[in-house]
């Protein structure tokens, strides 16, 4: 039987089974008890069912940062903590950085608290991921976040960045060539997939290699962020692309 507590709400795995629900909120002391079936689409969205109270909207506390959002209309996946603050510990004082997936600020609010970077462009295409990502821009007190609202096929070409994160599973690979032309000569890949076991040290970096298309690629790093499904991971290639 297994849980996770997000601020004030209590996430139940789907097999939990029924007990006393008001009784355990009141142990865990929180005001709502849910849970998520899957999260369906690209919009990311829960398909959910509560269990105690009503209020599925409640604020975060992650390594230093605060995320406020409404978990009926967001996912929040705590397995890729680790991933959040790994990424806002490498930016560089001065860089600017493009956040392609942005969601609710799950890089970027990390990255504007913790580092120091000129600008961080965080485009997301969902309204209600974008209403909390501008939320958490405030709730965290940054100026070097702009957020947009719009599709990463779109918006991605009118930028230019030192560092770009592709935070997104399935499809990534399809937004490479754009974000490769984004990317500074010399800068940094953050390039998200969910990929069979064996294929991890093969595939995702292929995928970058072709998207880079006669540039220089130096790997600097596989990094395994948690277990997807049976037998599929999902990784982060870190690469510079020169
Ligand atoms: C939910 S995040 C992934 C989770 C995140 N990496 C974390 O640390 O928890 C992925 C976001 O990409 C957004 N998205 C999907 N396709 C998009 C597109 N074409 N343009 C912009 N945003 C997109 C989704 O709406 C979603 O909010």
């Amino acid at each position: 039987m297994k849980y996770k507590k997000i601020g004030d709400i209590l996430i139940l795995d789907k097999n939990y089974p029924d007990e006393d629900f008001e009784e355990l909120s009141k142990r865990h002391k929180v005001k709502t008890i849910m849970k998520i079936d899957h999260i369906q689409g690209t919009k990311r969205e829960p398909v959910y069912n509560i269990l105690y109270g009503n209020e599925t909207e409640t604020v975060n506390k992650e390594n230093g940062c605060l995320f406020k959002l409404d978990l009926s209309k967001v996912m929040w996946s705590k397995g890729n903590n680790n991933e959040r603050l790994r990424i806002a510990k490498l930016v560089e004082d001065g860089e600017t950085v493009l956040d392609m997936f942005a969601g609710i600020g799950y890089f970027s609010i990390p990255i504007g608290v913790h580092a120091n970077a000129k600008e961080v462009i965080a485009i997301e295409i969902n309204p209600n991921s974008y209403h909390f990502l501008c939320e958490n821009i405030e709730l965290n007190r940054l100026d070097n976040i702009t957020p947009i609202l719009g599709d990463c096929k779109v918006e991605t070409p009118k930028f230019k960045a030192d560092r770009i994160i592709m935070g997104y599973v399935k499809t990534t690979h399809h937004y490479l060539d754009m974000a490769v032309n984004s990317l500074n000569e010399g800068g940094i890949l953050h390039y998200h997939e969910t990929v069979p076991e064996k294929l991890i040290e093969t595939r995702p970096i292929e995928r970058v290699v072709s998207a880079a298309d006669g540039r220089d690629v130096e790997l600097l790093k596989i990094n395994k962020i948690k277990k997807y499904s049976p037998g599929v991971e999902h990784i982060v290639v870190d690469a510079i692309i020169f």
